[in-house]
């Protein structure tokens, strides 16, 4: 029977990444290590909270000597790490914060695992879940690939690079068995209403204007969440200790694009008139150091271990745009208490 930690297990991409793990192999105890920051909603994962190999561990992996105590209580054999501070725009107003948890929690945590694993690494793995944003922006044409140079410039991305360098310095120095994966913009339910659709789907639902940072020119490629979570799954079973795999969708969309058409789907399932949403649309001052262009090119995962992306862009859309629309109560709730002061701090006066 293996004990799997998987850590930020109750936000956005850690939820699914649980529910499969839970659902899929019953034979494993999955162990969902989180602090529940303002990002972490145990709501997240009600239908698989009774299962009899589902724990959950709130605990706070800047706390080096509780990763000790729970590496030794549980004996953890593999380690799947999503925590982390995940936004760009709260790292441009508090980096310390990303500092505090992406990089010293990840190197916490690398501690914990070498320490308990030492006589015992080859049948262990810690696997670091990160993103495509440490490679740094592309012009207009280009992929990023495994061996793209790292340039991150936002705080978030400066963190998570920092922390991919981490694990495969423990790797190469300590032999802990690693594998990494950097991966495009996820979208899909559970997403906490501050990344771009989730906030966009919530301010047209309310008709308050939808903030377009700069001309609305970026590029992202999007990838829907239970896709990445398969990805997790295929690279944790079967990719090969002390490689980096790239997973992307190979669905670029510049942003007023993109957010157009979730003006004309939102129109539709509310029964408006089209054309009324893209009417909320408000450009407002660029995002400082914004990143022109990601992509990624996902062609090693793809030959090495047979994963593709299972859905096509306007079907993700329209099933996370129903997702919110079904379940406006979890939108009411994260959008309630902190949240409005973080709205007001963000998007008031920009
Ligand atoms: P999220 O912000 O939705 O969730 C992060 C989770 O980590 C929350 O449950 C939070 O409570 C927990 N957490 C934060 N600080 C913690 C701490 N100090 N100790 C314990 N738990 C803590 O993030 P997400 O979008 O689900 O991203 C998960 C991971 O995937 C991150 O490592 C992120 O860098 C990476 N990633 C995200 C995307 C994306 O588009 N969202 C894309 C590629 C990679
Ligand atoms: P976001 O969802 O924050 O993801 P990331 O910055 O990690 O790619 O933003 C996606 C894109 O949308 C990015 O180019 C910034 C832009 N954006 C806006 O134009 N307005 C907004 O209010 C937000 C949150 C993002």
């Amino acid at each position: 029977m293996k004990k799997i930690l998987i850590t930020g297990g109750a936000g956005f991409i850690g939820s699914h990444v649980v529910r499969l793990f839970v659902n899929n192999y019953p034979d494993y105890q999955i162990f969902n290590l989180d602090k529940l920051t303002y990002a972490g909603n145990l709501f997240n994962l009600k239908d698989v909270e009774n299962k009899p190999n589902y724990h959950f561990l709130k605990a706070d992996i800047v706390d080096g000597e509780k990763m000790f105590e729970l590496f030794a209580a549980h004996q953890f054999d593999g380690v799947i790490h999503l925590a982390a501070e995940s936004h760009v725009d709260r790292s441009i107003s508090n980096p310390m914060e990303f500092v505090m948890t992406n990089v010293i929690g990840t190197v916490n945590l690398l501690n914990a695992a070498r320490h308990q694993w030492k006589d015992a690494m080859e049948s262990k793995r810690f696997y670091h879940v990160s993103t495509d944003e440490v490679y740094g922006s592309l012009g207009e044409t280009g992929y990023f690939y495994e061996n793209t140079a790292y340039d991150p410039h936002s705080p978030y991305s400066a963190s998570k690079a920092s922390s991919d360098h981490f694990v495969r310095a423990y790797h190469d120095t300590f032999g802990l068995p690693v594998v990494l994966s950097n991966c495009s913009n996820n979208y899909g339910p559970n997403q906490f209403p501050e990344k771009l659709i989730p906030l966009f789907i919530n301010n047209i639902r309310h008709n308050k204007p939808l903030p377009v940072y700069g001309k609305g020119e970026n590029v992202r490629d999007w990838l829907y969440v239970v896709d990445h979570a398969r990805a997790i799954d295929v690279i944790f079973h079967r990719g090969k200790t002390g490689q980096t795999y790239n997973i992307g969708g190979h669905n670029e969309w510049k942003n007023i694009d993109l957010i157009k058409v979730m003006c004309r789907v939102m129109d539709e399932k509310l029964g408006r008139t089209l054309g009324t949403s893209e009417q909320l649309i408000t450009y407002v001052k660029d995002r400082a150091g914004h990143d022109l262009r990601y992509a990624i090119d996902s062609g090693k995962l793809q030959r090495e271990l047979g994963w593709v992306p299972s859905l096509q862009f306007e079907e993700g859309i329209r099933l996370t745009i129903e997702w919110y629309l079904q379940n406006q109560q979890w939108l009411d709730e994260v959008t309630s208490g902190n949240y409005l002061k973080y709205y007001e701090q963000q998007y008031v006066n920009r």
